[in-house]
Formats: C-alpha cells, structure tokens, sequence
C-alpha cells in the first residue's frame, strides 16, 4: 500500500546533474566548469552551515567570543573567503581569483592552474551580518584570454561582463539558494540540507517586466542627483495608479533576489559622498547585471549597460540601477531628461 505524506522523488535535478546536462550540449567541453561549480558549492554549503550557526556550540563552548581554548572564534566574513579560496584553488580549474577581500589578485599555484578566472564576494552584506539579516555570496567565471603558457595577471580579470561564462549567487535567507546563469538563461536551486544538496526549484526564471518595488538606500537622498530624486518621487507620488512600495535589505543579493522574483528595481546610485557608487563591478555589478539580464531585465550604470562596461581595476565601483525592463527605462528617462 502507498503510504501517505508527499511523494518521494527518487529523479530529482540536482545542481550538479543540471550542469552535467548543460555540458554534455557542448561536445568540446572538458567538465571543467562543472569541477568549478562544484567547488563553488562545497563553499557555500560551509559558509551557509557556519551562517546558520551549525556546530556554534563547539566553536564557542559555550561561552562567548572565545573558544575553549582561549582563541578568538573566526570572523564569518574571513571563514568564507578562505573557504571559497580554498575551494577554488584546489578545483584544478581555476589560474586566477579576485575577491572582495583581497586587495590584490590571487594567482593558482602553476601545478594546480586551469583556464577559469573566477571573481567573487564570499559573504557580500557585511552590515548585516551580526544581525542574522539575510547575507549572500556572489560569483562571475570568465575564461583567461591569454594562452595557457602566459602567466595571468590582474589584466585577464579585467573583462567585460559580456564575456562572462557563468554567474551566479548564493542566498543565506530564510533557507540557502543558488541562483545560476551558464547563458542559457537562469536557474534557481534550494538547498535541501536533509540530502546536502541543491535542488532545481526555480526552472528558467523570468523577471516581470514591470514591477511595483524600487530598492534604494533612501537615507542618502540629500546626496543623490536630481535625477534620482525625481525618479524616486515620481512612484511615491504618480499622477495616476497606485505609489510603488519601498523595500531595502541592505544585502544585495537578498535585494536583488526579490528584484528577480517580485520585479521592481534595485538601485545603488553615485553620490556626492561615493561619485562612483559603492557597489564593486567584477563581484557585485556585474554578476548581478549578468543574471538579471539573462532573466529578461537589464541593468545599467545611467550610461551604459553593465555588462558593456570595461573595468579597469579590480575594485572598480559603479553605480547601478537593475531589475524589471520597463522600471529601469523608466530611471533612463529621468537620468537623461536631467541631462538636456
Ligand atoms: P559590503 O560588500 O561591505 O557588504 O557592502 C555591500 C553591500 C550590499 O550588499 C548592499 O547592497 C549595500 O552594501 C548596502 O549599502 P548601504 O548600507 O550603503 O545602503
Ligand atoms: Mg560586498
């Protein structure tokens, strides 16, 4: 007799199985990228295990900031870089790494290099952190563009979004998801931690096309250009319909993950404080511009798009403006009606 509760899935799609499936389409593909990734989740299912405080017990005996032996417990934020490090140096894929942490490029060691240049935020929303407010990880893969035998340099990490391979994110929110773009569009993976691994939930997702939520820290209002100001006030106050609602995380994977399911837009503009923003391109802009342009949105410095822009040093910023199509016309059309 069957028995009763939901039913079993002995054939799910995993993260792993799916990006096997995409490989298999390209017959010269070596399953490096696959290694890759696989890398990339073995570190973010450590980081979201220590986000979640899994085994805090140990790690604190009890106490306090402190462990039983009298040594300080390890930042989340330094756990995850050196997790993600780690992992991506040892996955035989990878020749050159950026990270949010790291003032400069880490180069592979030359036994263990492979053709992937991989840029990354290993637990971007530090602000929010202590707080158990939702934080994420945010990943770009581009190919080194010189050949195997030239050494890589911060150069080859300096390249348009447009060559990207793969982007993605990783969510620690009320459960851990992994967003991924192969450019083939985006899917979505839930984290079952019953089995240990991701799961396709969120199959070719699309962002709507208009949404009815702007994102912004509106706390610095006094520091945007007019242009912002009017857009900003012209969903609060519409001539006609309905205000838009305001939401604000302050984690930008946690913004831009609402952005793509709920649509809306998700802004970080200059200010007269950050004339650049404070946003980073190769970890932050531009993987987030990638998978919301891969789901039907755009993404836009107020000039140009994202992923058209050429970074020239690896902790660039930029200021960004993503989400729904029609929303960040709309942005467009007050930047430039500022600018006749
Ligand atoms: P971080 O890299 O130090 O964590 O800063 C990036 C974060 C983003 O996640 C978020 O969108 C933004 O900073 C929030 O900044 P603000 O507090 O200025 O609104
Ligand atoms: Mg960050």
């Amino acid at each position: 007799m069957a028995s009763s509760g939901p039913p079993f899935d002995s054939n799910c799609m995993t993260l792993t199985r799916f990006v096997l499936a995409e490989q298999r389409k390209v017959p010269s593909a070596t399953g490096d990228l696959t290694q890759l990734l696989n890398s990339i989740q073995t570190a973010v299912k450590a980081v979201s295990s220590a986000v979640r405080k899994a085994g805090i017990a140990n790690m604190y005996g009890i106490a306090g900031s402190t462990n039983v032996q009298g040594e300080e417990v390890k930042k989340l934020d330094v756990m995850s870089n050196e997790l993600f490090i780690n992992m991506l140096t040892s996955s035989f894929t990878t020749c050159l790494l950026v990270s949010e942490e790291n003032e400069t490029v880490i180069e592979v060691e030359i036994g263990k290099q492979g053709k992937y240049i991989v840029c990354f935020d290993p637990l971007d929303g530090s602000s929010n952190i202590d707080c158990l407010i939702s934080i994420g990880s945010i990943f770009g893969i581009y190919k080194k563009l010189e050949p195997s035998n030239v050494a890589p340099t911060a150069k080859d990490a300096l390249q348009a979004g447009k060559n990207l391979v793969a982007a993605g994110y990783a969510l620690y929110g009320s459960a851990t998801m992994m967003v991924l773009s192969i450019g083939h569009g985006v899917n979505g993976f839930m984290y079952d931690p019953a089995i240990g691994e991701f799961i396709l939930t969120d199959q070719n997702m699309r962002i709507p096309t208009r949404g009815k939520i702007y994102s912004i820290n509106e706390a610095h209002e006094g520091k945007w250009e007019p242009a912002i100001r009017d857009y900003v006030h012209s969903k609060k106050y519409p001539a006609t319909g309905e205000p838009y609602n305001a939401r604000y995380v302050g984690s930008m994977v946690a913004d831009v993950h609402r952005t793509l399911k709920y649509g809306g837009i998700f802004m970080y503009p200059a200010t007269t404080a950050s004339p650049k923003g404070k946003l980073r391109l190769l970890y932050e802009g531009i993987p987030m511009a990638y998978i919301v342009t891969q789901a039907g949105g755009a993404a836009t410095n107020g000039q140009i798009d994202i992923l058209d822009i050429e970074p020239s040093t690896i902790h660039q910023r930029s200021p960004i403006f993503l989400g729904s199509k029609d929303d960040v016309a709309d942005i467009l059309i007050c930047i430039r009606n500022r600018a006749n």
